[in-house]
């Protein structure tokens, strides 16, 4: 094997981008206000990398590093039009309404209907550091406010206006099992 050829590989093996373990609630880390990022180091991009893997993989379509028991101010989301990944987001305007039935990886079985914005503009850095804004409407909207949220120590039902509408599934299943 030609010498660079190996270091290729090496590098390649290397920076493979890994699943990382997903936090339930109520662990501490999901409640805590995450830390902004000074500068998109190589762990950053690592972290980003491995939070893309690991939403995949859920599969979901947001995640936010709180949920990776990171508490830094990263988010990623996939709505299936190629993944997004912002460093530091910042909500710069928002408008309109809609309502989607949400659930979170760190909560699952668990949905519930949420109120938000129908359509923001969110700026933050990319995987590169470069600032980026993003004009986001329907799910995607959604996600990058329930993303955000994630950062702010808040998960979805924290914004639920009726608890009465959260569904448990798992608590649904066995209810029924009682039953039977
Ligand atoms: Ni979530």
């Amino acid at each position: 094997m030609h010498p660079f050829a190996l270091i290729l590989f090496v590098e390649l093996r290397y920076n493979l981008p890994m699943q990382r373990k997903i936090v339930r609630f109520p662990n501490p880390v999901l409640k805590k206000k995450a830390k902004s990022v000074k500068r998109v180091t190589p762990e950053i991009v690592t972290l980003i990398y491995d939070m893309i893997e690991t939403m995949h993989t859920a599969p979901g379509v947001g995640l936010a590093a709180p949920q990776v028991g990171v508490s830094l101010r990263v988010i990623v989301a996939d709505i299936g039009q190629g993944p997004i990944a912002l460093v530091n987001p910042k909500i710069l305007k928002k408008g309109g309404k809609q309502a989607f039935m949400e659930g979170c990886l760190s909560l699952p079985g668990v949905e519930a209907p949420v109120t938000r914005a129908s359509k923001v503009i969110v700026q933050g850095m990319d995987n590169s550091g470069k600032i980026n804004k993003i004009e986001a409407e329907g799910l995607l909207a959604t996600v990058l406010q329930h993303e955000i949220d994630h950062l702010d120590g808040k998960v979805f039902i924290d914004r639920v206006e009726d608890p009465s509408t959260i569904k448990h599934m798992a608590f649904e299943a066995e209810k029924k099992e009682e039953l039977i």
